[in-house]
């Protein structure tokens, strides 16, 4: 019984077991692995990919799924602690937690970032609290700084295309975007390409700087594995010699929480949207172009570089199938009906801003 909740609770021997264990049972395509087996899919915010990629996996593995979220005709979810309930919503999430995790095995969560406070959401607090409310696995789905899924399935998404672990380098260029998207993609992404023996480079513009506490956690793990990470606004200088471009966007850190001000310092930056003419310096050829999806066309990626053969984002939604494969095969053994005492409980407290978690959509 184990949760699969950061990539970082595993060693890159451990990933690459993982990986290998997906291969096989992607050849073995068992349907009785998983028979009886119920993971309840609990999604506070939109998805497409995770949603559907556990489901269909949890099919051909034989067992089943549940998935609740805010758009289901069910009791309008509160989130936040010590509130008196005299509005619209007629359930705790302190209550609803425990009892969905009651009817299944296994348990995924999405929440991704409150984004009120930094520190917060880079000790994962929600998430951690949601998870204390469970006494099964939790397969963590994105919480406001990980995604461990997405994690899996871009490392074997780089290995399928050859991508040199040591000596091979990555970027991962901030976009603009509308939103003030969360850290999670960003974070684990360097992380896992770090873990991976990558030399990485982070590219953002000034204000939009990774905190410390993510590239020294992506730091020491490429310190382990052969890898190193650094953060430029130097377009030029972070794509010259790279295999692989990995777009993504995120919130304003200078103005983390600052919702006007975010807004005012991302839209200074609306020509960062990658095009062909960000290739022409790369390494290899072919060299490629990542995205975690959902992603805007014209916004954040024009038309002809999604479109192009160096364009890899297709094959990594389709590596969520395998990868999430040995994720929910982790917690298979967990023996149901155990007493309902949750053993994680870590805090009673729950964000006491004046924000209840509604879906945030890419
Ligand atoms: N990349 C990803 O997690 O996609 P979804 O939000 O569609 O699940």
């Amino acid at each position: 019984m184990k949760d699969f909740c950061d990539l970082a609770d595993f060693s890159t021997e451990d990933v690459q077991r993982l990986l290998v264990q997906a291969k096989q049972l992607e050849k073995q395509q068992s349907t009785v692995a998983l028979q009886g087996k119920v993971l309840a899919l609990l999604f506070l915010n939109p998805s497409l990919r995770t949603l559907t990629s556990l489901q269909a996996t949890m099919t051909r593995l034989g067992g089943g799924t549940f998935v609740i979220s805010p758009e289901m005709s069910i009791h309008g979810l509160e989130t936040r602690s010590g509130i008196v309930m005299d509005g619209t919503a007629a359930e705790h999430i302190k209550e609803a937690v425990p009892v969905i995790a009651s009817y299944a095995d296994a348990i995924g969560i999405r929440t991704i970032a409150p984004r009120d406070k930094l520190e917060d959401d880079l000790e994962d607090v929600y998430f951690q609290q949601l998870r204390s409310l469970c006494d099964i696995p939790v397969v963590n789905l994105e919480s406001s700084i990980r995604h461990p899924c997405q994690s899996l399935a871009d490392w074997k998404t780089l290995d399928d295309l050859a991508v040199p672990e040591n000596g091979g380098r990555l970027v991962f260029s901030w976009v603009y975007h509308p939103e003030a998207l969360p850290l999670a993609i960003p974070g684990d992404t360097i992380h896992m390409a770090a873990s991976r023996g990558m030399d990485v480079t982070v590219l953002c513009p000034e204000g939009f700087n990774l905190p410390p506490a993510l590239l020294n956690r992506a730091q020491l793990a490429g310190a382990i594995s052969g890898g190193s990470v650094k953060e430029t606004s130097n377009r030029n200088e972070a794509l010259d010699g790279a295999h692989v471009l990995y777009a993504g966007s995120w919130s304003s850190t200078r103005f983390y929480g600052d919702h006007v001000n975010d807004q005012k310092l991302r839209n200074e930056h609306a020509d960062w949207c990658v095009d062909d003419s960000w290739f022409e310096n790369l390494a290899a050829d072919p060299s490629y172009f990542m995205h975690a999806l959902p992603v805007r066309r014209g916004v954040e990626v024009e038309d002809h570089t999604l479109d192009s053969p160096r364009s890899v984002v297709v094959r990594q939604a389709q590596n969520r199938m395998s990868e999430v494969r040995p994720s929910v095969r982790l917690p298979r053994c967990h023996p149901r009906y155990r007493p309902r005492v949750p053993k994680r409980r870590v805090d009673s407290g729950f964000p006491s801003t004046n924000r209840r978690v509604f879906p945030v959509d890419r």
